[in-house]
């Protein structure tokens, strides 16, 4: 039974996850390295949580108890006292084994391991710690407090316990679960990748401006967003890397970055975070499209 939880990086997708925990009952630790990304990802929280009591979606007091569940810290030693803790830091594999290389030292046996990672492999990781059985992949879509899905990935090891357990604790969150084996993209990221890669190869080869592309996916497929919006909101940088796992994880050449993805990477230009990618956003996150690349 999952009762008390970290969550290790309190970014968009960290302080996401930890709302929605917090939601959920549970009681969680939001870390991240410096104070200051604490205080934002708390502060992100109570944005959302003040909007659900205007909007009377909840209650002030709802609101009050939510907070009180989540406590932000710089460090790691409260992981021991945790039944799960669930990585959400920056994409990198190094990065990603050293943590839990950290936790494996920190925490007891029973704790559960869980990477929020989109695209790295589950197995990998898992075998940083002496616990691949107790080790999954708990991948969250953003934004996290609205997005249903949880893909839940097994690495080779990940035994049937701990999936029934990642598995109980999404639904108590409010999520849908699915259960996808560990290989390069996952389900979600293999099929969206590559809509969003043929979209930006559209834009490169002139075949459409940035506007027609997204207005042809929203209106004729009814997309809430155009895959060059959508990429722009998931980060090109993002975006590049995933295409780079497909691509050196299947050797198979459909899944080649376009071009001009790779070039705007290179500039800078890394969607709605940088302030522009196919679009320029303004400081309220107005997008007016980029006519000419
Ligand atoms: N946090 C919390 N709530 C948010 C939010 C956020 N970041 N962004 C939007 N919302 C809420 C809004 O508050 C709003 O609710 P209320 O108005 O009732 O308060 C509701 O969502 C709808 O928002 P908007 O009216 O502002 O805009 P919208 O109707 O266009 O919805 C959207 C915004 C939910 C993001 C929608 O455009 C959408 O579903 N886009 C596609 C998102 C998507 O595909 N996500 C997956 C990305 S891939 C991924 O995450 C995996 C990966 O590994 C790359």
């Amino acid at each position: 039974m999952v009762q008390r939880i970290m969550v290790v990086g309190a970014g968009q997708m960290g302080s996401g996850i930890a709302q929605v925990a917090a939601q959920a009952g549970l009681q969680v630790y939001l870390q991240d390295l410096e104070p200051m990304f604490v205080n934002r990802g708390l502060g992100v929280i109570v944005r959302n949580l003040t909007r659900d009591v205007a909007r009377g979606r909840r209650t002030e007091e709802e609101k009050a108890a939510i907070l009180g569940r989540i406590t932000g810290t710089t460090d790691l030693a409260p992981a021991a006292e945790c039944d799960l803790v669930i990585e959400a830091i920056v994409e990198n594999l190094e990065a990603k084994q050293k943590l839990f290389r950290e936790l494996d030292e920190i925490c007891p046996d029973a704790t559960l391991f869980a990477s929020n990672t989109s695209s790295l492999p589950i197995t990998q990781l898992a075998a940083a710690t002496r616990r691949p059985d107790r080790f999954i992949g708990m991948h969250f879509m953003n934004p996290v407090p609205v997005m249903q899905l949880v893909e839940v990935i097994l690495g080779i090891a990940t035994s049937d316990e701990t999936f029934a357990t990642i598995k109980g604790l999404a639904e108590a969150m409010g999520k849908t679960p699915v259960e996808v084996r560990d290989f390069p993209g996952f389900v979600s990221n293999r099929v969206l990748l590559p809509m969003l890669n043929e979209a930006i190869f559209c834009v490169y080869e002139g075949i459409a401006g940035v506007e027609e592309v997204d207005t042809v996916m929203k209106l004729g497929m009814n997309h809430p967003m155009g895959p060059l919006a959508l990429a722009d909101f998931i980060g090109l940088d993002t975006c590049l890397s995933i295409l780079n796992v497909l691509y050196e994880g299947f050797r198979d050449p459909k899944y080649r970055p376009c071009p001009l993805l790779v070039q705007m990477v290179q500039a800078g230009y890394y969607g709605r975070k940088s302030g522009r990618g196919f679009y320029v956003y303004d400081a309220e996150g107005n997008a007016t499209p980029v006519k000419r690349f």
